[in-house]
């Protein structure tokens, strides 16, 4: 068998601990032909690849990014204006290359778009991956256990800055609407008032919250917030959100207040002992699924076991934070306020 595994979306770290746990799967158990599709779809319309054997897929457990690139390609956004040039590359290029399967790496918009090309009858598997834990259908995705470790390490840092000059430091983290970074890293950095973009906030809430503190002699605090946040008259950029949740705290408790968004350092480096061995478990799964001619699927962790759900169960959906998780509830009942 000859497979194809491409990388799409924002990068994560474990990306390239997959490709070398699926490949090297593939070439030393199974015997397969592997190669590596560059920049994710955007490659396959190119016919762009490379090779992938047992010599370039060494060293790859513990390196940041992809090896193989990645862009946010979307070969089936023009189909509904009935333009189906990009969906016919695909399946003639899939054939050109001689693919048997294809494995696409990426978070929920990859996800949706490998069900589609599963659709158009070719063999697909889906990995999840991304930062942001929210892809639908498995308790946990690589990169995520990486980035709140970054996280929690830059709010542990904020500490010792915001109590020096009594300040109130908000600080935004990634996740894009989905808070699990914000939930997770707040919580192990401690911070004090946590925000998510599922729960909302109360304004009023927040700025009692940090007095409450101040009045205990703690005249300093660490919001955490989640890019996802709406704010009335915060706008879509991080920057204008960010300086004016900062700006409503600082007018409504008196006290200095600094912002810091921590940005793509959350996406970057080398990924955790968690993530190389989860990247590693899904990819060697999602190796084993194409030995046994199981397409049409994305590998998943599911009450801890590695195994895999049909796309058409999780594309387009996405998992979020929900009020009842046991961290909020925790959280609540050691003082830390959610901000409602
Ligand atoms: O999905 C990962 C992520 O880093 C999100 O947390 C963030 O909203 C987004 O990607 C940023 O995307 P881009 O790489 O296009 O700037």
């Amino acid at each position: 068998m000859k497979i194809g595994i491409l990388s799409s979306g924002g990068d994560c770290p474990g990306i390239n601990a997959t490709i070398r746990g699926v490949g090297k799967t593939a070439v030393t158990h199974y015997g397969m032909d592997v190669i590596g599709i560059c920049d994710g779809f955007q490659g396959l319309l190119s016919k762009d690849f490379i090779p992938l054997d047992d010599k370039s897929l060494s060293g790859l457990l513990s390196l940041g990014g992809t090896i193989l690139g990645t862009s946010r390609e979307k070969p089936f956004k023009k189909l509904l204006d009935g333009d189906d040039a990009k969906p016919q590359a695909i399946i003639d290029n899939y054939k050109k290359l001689g693919l048997d399967c294809l494995v696409c790496i990426g978070g929920n918009g990859t996800q949706k778009t490998a069900y589609k090309v599963s659709q158009l009858g070719l063999n697909v598997i889906g990995i999840p991956k991304t930062i942001d834990n929210d892809v639908y259908g498995t308790d946990v995705t690589f990169g995520f256990h990486s980035a709140v470790d970054i996280a929690t390490e830059a709010i542990d840092r904020l500490h010792s800055t915001a109590s020096s000059h009594k300040r109130v430091m908000v600080i935004e983290l990634m996740g894009h609407k989905a808070g699990w970074i914000t939930l997770y890293a707040g919580m192990a950095g401690g911070a004090d008032v946590i925000l998510l973009p599922e729960l909302g906030c109360d304004i009023n809430k927040v700025n009692k919250a940090i007095l409450n503190r101040a009045k205990k002699d703690r005249p300093y605090s660490i919001v955490a917030v989640g890019e996802g946040l709406e704010l009335n008259g915060g706008g879509s950029k991080s920057s204008n959100r960010v300086s004016r949740l900062s700006k409503l705290i600082e007018d409504g408790t008196g006290l200095e207040t600094r912002e810091t968004i921590l940005g793509y350092v959350q996406r970057g480096g080398s990924p955790t002992a968690f993530d190389r061995n989860l990247a590693t478990s899904l990819g060697g799964h999602a190796t084993e699924l194409i030995a046994k001619g199981q397409f049409g699927r994305m590998v998943a962790i599911i009450d801890g076991k590695t195994t895999s759900v049909p796309f058409e169960k999780v594309a387009g959906k996405l998992k979020l934070v929900t009020p009842d998780h046991d961290l909020i509830l925790q959280g609540k009942r050691m003082g830390i306020s959610f901000g409602v």
